[in-house]
């Protein structure tokens, strides 16, 4: 049976956490989000899904689920078709002997040479969960991230269960946002999390994927979007407050913006709080 402990994480919250660790996860933003954001309806569209931490807080009868980063989702489909199958499989590399430096950097190894879909489905969580800071960060020569040190990484059982109940029935995509096509129904919302545009040239963190994400992929995203809500959907953005931002996404209507414990720095000393915008794309009421 499922814990509902897993609820609450460490101090007292009304959301569920993803199974994932995730650098720009929205979970600390989920008031603020869900003030426009609609929980319920019938289907919701995330372009950038990551760990999935808004669609799991929302309750809609459809979902399509997208990411370029084919590991997650490649992950997600096997949670939902046999999580404990995922389960089973993640207790043997959940243990003492491999939370050790020489030992994370020889599994990382294994999954950057691994094309098997399952292998590299299970090593992703090992490295999300026993990396610095669960950042999920490529170079050329795949995932890059440091040993993260940490007294006892939890495997995250409770979540991925809910997660595997939750989106039984989505319809989980990798590729990229320009590519999304989707019929829309009646009451549609559409929500795209991109990589952030650096809220400094010295705090740039947009490396999810070996290809990157510049400008002119968030002036496409602005275009897309305008053309999402002329079919009726309601379609937000998130992303930094900053000047870029009106220059980028000039097809907005409405902009909300707001503050956040930002975690994505590789320097613990660098959190900080940061601004946070939140982009409609139709008429709403303030
Ligand atoms: C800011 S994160 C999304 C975080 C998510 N909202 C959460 O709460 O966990 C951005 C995501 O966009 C994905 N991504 C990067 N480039 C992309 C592209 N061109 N198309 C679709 N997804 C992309 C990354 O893999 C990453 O998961």
């Amino acid at each position: 049976m499922l814990s509902w402990m897993f609820l609450f994480g460490k101090g007292f919250s009304m959301y569920v956490r993803s199974f994932l660790k995730w650098a720009g996860s929205k979970y600390n933003c989920l008031d603020d989000i869900f003030k426009r954001v609609p929980r319920e309806g019938d289907l919701l569209v995330e372009p950038f899904v990551g760990s999935a931490t808004v669609a799991l807080n929302t309750n809609y009868k459809h979902y399509v689920l997208c990411d370029l980063n084919p590991d997650v989702i490649n992950l997600y489909k096997f949670v939902v078709a046999d999580v404990e199958a995922v389960i089973i499989a993640l207790r043997d590399y959940f243990t003492p002997e491999n939370n050790v430096k020489s030992r994370y950097y020889e599994l990382k190894e294994q999954y950057n040479n691994s094309t098997d879909d399952w292998e590299r489905a299970i090593l992703f969580v090992y490295l999300n969960r026993h990396c610095y800071n669960g950042l999920v960060r490529y170079s050329g020569k795949g995932f890059n991230t440091s040993f993260g040190s940490y007294a006892k990484p939890k495997l995250p059982e409770d979540e991925m269960r809910f997660f595997a109940k939750k989106f039984k029935r989505a319809d989980f995509r990798c590729h990229s946002f320009e590519d999304l096509k989707v019929r829309f129904r009646k009451d549609t919302t559409v929500l795209s999390d991109p990589p952030y545009i650096p809220a400094s040239p010295t705090a740039s963190f947009s490396s999810y994927t070996p290809v990157g994400f510049g400008q002119v992929h968030h002036r496409k995203l602005n275009s897309m979007s305008r053309k999402w809500s002329k079919r009726k959907a309601r379609v937000f953005v998130c992303n930094h407050d900053v000047e870029l931002v009106d220059k980028l996404y000039s097809g907005f209507v409405h902009k909300d913006a707001f503050e956040v414990s930002r975690t994505i720095s590789c320097k613990i000393d660098e959190r900080e709080k940061a601004d946070e915008v939140l982009l409609s794309y139709q008429e709403i009421d303030v």
